[in-house]
């Protein structure tokens, strides 16, 4: 029975439910702990700090400060890491400089955890303080294209079509800042062993880019340094680049020359990246029939003193809808803060956010019903690259979504009690299908039973069982004779966990491996068995763990016994496919909502959402409904209930907390659906599967808007929609 597109149970997952799954800060060895203490100012510079009080208290092994940080760091060192955007990257303890509020300045290092915290109070600090402006909205007029990466080309003449055309829109709109908060703290612990070199664990989206650090900032040598992460607890973009932690629990360890663990408060979460606020600006015009005529779209976003972090946001409208005239702006605005961070469909949430709520009100306008108005301005080639998809089944979410959600007849099923008004709205969402270059080894032993490795991550999203997945098919293997190891920089080079590409990336190498080893296999098939010499690849079929050919079945196991040590091992490079050059590659989801308000409270409920999905072949219809949902869920909560605010006097994040800071919880999760059209891709990657991590977020939050306004009349054109937005309306 095949493998590939089973709904496979996580084979993880006996491990994560018994506990027994270790995570960065399960690690058991005798740890020092260590705890940062924060800047309380956003700007200006450390005039004292006196730390004898905290020294001196019990347990307390070290502390460590601008003051007394080695000289060999202060005069490296290379502090990018493989996601650092341009510019200069905060390098902790440097000098006595303050950039932002909760800027790390002092480490305490105790044998236990609480001994730390408690002592990190006791410092000193006197600041000399420096005037400052820690928001978007009070530094807009700083706000530089030079700064930003060009979007894609302007087309046609924007202005003139958007004057003649018949219907015409403008609207600004406005997303607050977000925050990651996955479940698991970001945390380090390092172990030093005797001779100096050092294991560490990290909790990362890729080893490889705290190893580049590591190499970088310490000038540790490969063979005095390996990163592990076996298990993520979700990561969502903020395990990307390494966290602060991670320098910290390395720093003390190589110093003290003892295992150092550091594990992150919530409220530290709140410490470093984050989606950034942006502000954008939409202008759209289309004729009487509803032919979209012209798109404009500029935004603005923060990003941090230091780095100019920046997205693909404009892009995705001159690429979802057919338009011949397109304007596009992306400004960056430098604010005394932590530099953002890519965040679950960087970009694509925010730039399709304002072009879906811009695309529903036109056609409210123009008197369309939004699904139509979406068909009739559809497009199947790429107009800001000028080139062909490798798929695109969009047109097949659309259809498939109106039948489930049940769209034509919408409001027949209103049931309208007299205090609660009820809504419909949809959204496209769409979301990149990239692939990079990933390398896998793979090595048989004498009971028929693989070993994978690969230095790529499961950050909850099923990278173990996927890869097992496609592994058992590609040698023709029963899934329980596959161990995927994945987490060390051991491994063989993997990308990043990210941009929704592992499937696309690691999987192919996967294949690619597994292709290898059937060719070896045949090999010394031929070899053992001479008479089969001239039998041709193509004939033969690798099934359960036998070779069969000619009706009769050879164990993989025989066969191999007469293989060479070295034979049993082999390795595998594979580079992106050629469709990735010739070819735009995306997925595509279409999303409606319910909403239902109460009149006279406000309170916003979601009672459906629906989603189908086209994304090339998917692997595991579970483990992939299970990212749609979890992303649907976030949309659900970056629409109505998160919100990061600055208190703006002090540049501090004041809601650093899950009591204020509101994720949508599971009273606030009703019928959540999602499917899968079917799309067959021969041109994206060789598995033709593309990612679905980050698509499902892509879109909901407009649609929610415009089911709000399809209740109540009203507009909202901020995120997130509140009840106080939708009272007295
Ligand atoms: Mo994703 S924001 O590439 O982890």
């Amino acid at each position: 029975m095949p493998n590939i597109g089973n709904k496979q149970q996580r084979v993880d997952g006996p491990l994560k439910v018994s506990g027994q799954a270790t995570y960065t800060a399960d690690i058991a060895s005798p740890f020092y702990h260590a705890y940062v203490l924060q800047s309380s100012i956003a700007c200006g510079s450390i005039m004292e700090l006196d730390t004898s009080a905290a020294e001196a208290f019990t347990g307390v092994k070290a502390i460590f400060t601008h003051k007394n940080l080695p000289e060999r760091l202060k005069n490296m060192v290379d502090y990018t890491d493989p996601l650092s955007p341009p510019g200069t990257p905060f390098r902790p303890f440097y000098n006595d400089k303050i950039l932002y509020n909760g800027q790390p300045i002092a480490l305490v290092v105790a044998e236990t955890f609480e001994q730390a915290r408690y002592a990190s109070r006791l410092i000193k600090v006197t600041y000399e303080q420096k005037e400052f402006k820690g928001s978007l909205e009070e530094n807009l007029k700083n706000a530089s294209a030079d700064r930003a990466p060009e979007p894609a080309s302007n087309r046609g003449d924007f202005e003139k079509a958007f004057k003649n055309s018949d219907v015409s829109i403008t609207q600004e709109y406005r997303q607050s800042r977000n925050y990651h908060n996955p479940m698991e703290p970001h945390a380090t612990s390092v172990v030093y062993k005797d001779d100096g070199s050092i294991v560490v664990y990290d909790k990362i989206q890729g080893v490889a880019s705290s190893l580049k650090y590591l190499n970088g900032v310490f000038g540790l040598a490969a063979d005095k340094v390996q990163v592990k992460s076996d298990f993520v607890g979700g990561a969502f973009g903020s395990g990307l680049r390494p966290q602060y932690q991670l320098f910290m629990a390395t720093l003390a360890s190589l110093e003290l020359k003892h295992n150092v663990q550091m594990v992150m408060t919530r409220a530290q979460m709140f410490s470093f990246g984050y989606r950034p606020e942006v502000i954008h600006t939409m202008k759209l015009g289309c004729s009487k029939d509803g032919t979209l005529q012209a798109l404009s779209h500029h935004t603005v976003g923060e990003t941090s003193t230091f780095e100019d972090f920046n997205e693909t946001i404009v892009d995705w409208s001159g690429l979802l809808y057919k338009c011949e005239n397109v304007n596009l702006e992306y400004k960056l605005t430098p604010v005394q803060s932590y530099t953002p961070l890519d965040m679950r469909a960087p970009g694509g949430v925010s730039g399709v956010y304002a072009l879906e709520c811009a695309m529903d009100d036109l056609a409210h306008k123009a008197g369309i019903d939004p699904l139509e108005f979406r068909r009739k301005n559809y497009v199947d080639y790429d107009q800001n690259e000028d080139k062909p998809f490798t798929s695109k089944e969009l047109r097949a979410c659309y259809d498939r979504c109106e039948e489930l959600f049940g769209w034509k007849n919408r409001k027949d099923k209103t049931t309208n009690e007299s205090h609660v008004r009820t809504g419909f709205g949809m959204a496209t969402g769409s979301w990149e299908a990239l692939q990079q270059k990933a390398s896998v080894s793979l090595t048989m032993d004498a009971t028929g039973k693989f070993t994978l490795k690969c230095a790529t991550a499961d950050i909850g999203t099923g990278t173990y069982t996927v890869m097992s997945q496609i592994a058992a098919d590609k040698l023709g293997v029963p899934l329980d004779h596959i161990d995927f190891k994945l987490g060390d920089t051991a491994f063989p080079d993997s990308p990043i966990e990210g941009g929704s590409w592992t499937v696309s990336s690691v999987g192919s190498a996967v294949a690619g491996v597994c292709k290898k080893f059937q060719y070896r296999i045949a090999d010394v098939w031929k070899r053992k068995y001479p008479d089969y010499q001239d039998a041709a690849f193509e004939d033969i079929t690798f099934e359960e763990g036998n070779l069969e050919y000619d009706s009769k079945s050879f164990s993989f196991t025989e066969i191999m016994q007469q293989a060479s040590k070295e034979e049993l091992s082999i390795s595998h490079n594979e580079a992106p496919a050629e469709g990735q050059d010739t070819h735009s590659g995306y997925a595509h989801c279409c999303v409606m909502v319910e909403v239902s308000i109460d009149k006279e409270l406000g309170v916003i409920k979601v009672p459906r959402i629906t989603n189908v999905s086209a994304a090339g072949k998917i692997i595991n219809p579970k483990t992939a409904e299970n990212q749609l949902l979890g992303a649907m869920v976030w949309g659900l909560g970056m629409a109505l209930r998160e919100e990061g605010m600055v208190d703006t006097r002090y540049g501090r994040v004041m809601n650093a907390n899950f009591a204020e800071y509101h994720i949508a919880v599971n009273a606030d999760v009703h019928d959540v659906h999602t499917e899968f059209v079917e799309e067959k891709d021969d041109k994206v990657n060789p598995l033709g599967a593309k990612g679905v991590g980050e698509l499902g977020i892509v879109g909901l939050a407009s649609a929610i808007s415009n089911a709000i306004f399809d209740a109540t009349g009203k507009r909202l054109t901020k995120l997130p929609m509140l009840l106080d937005d939708v009272l007295e309306v």
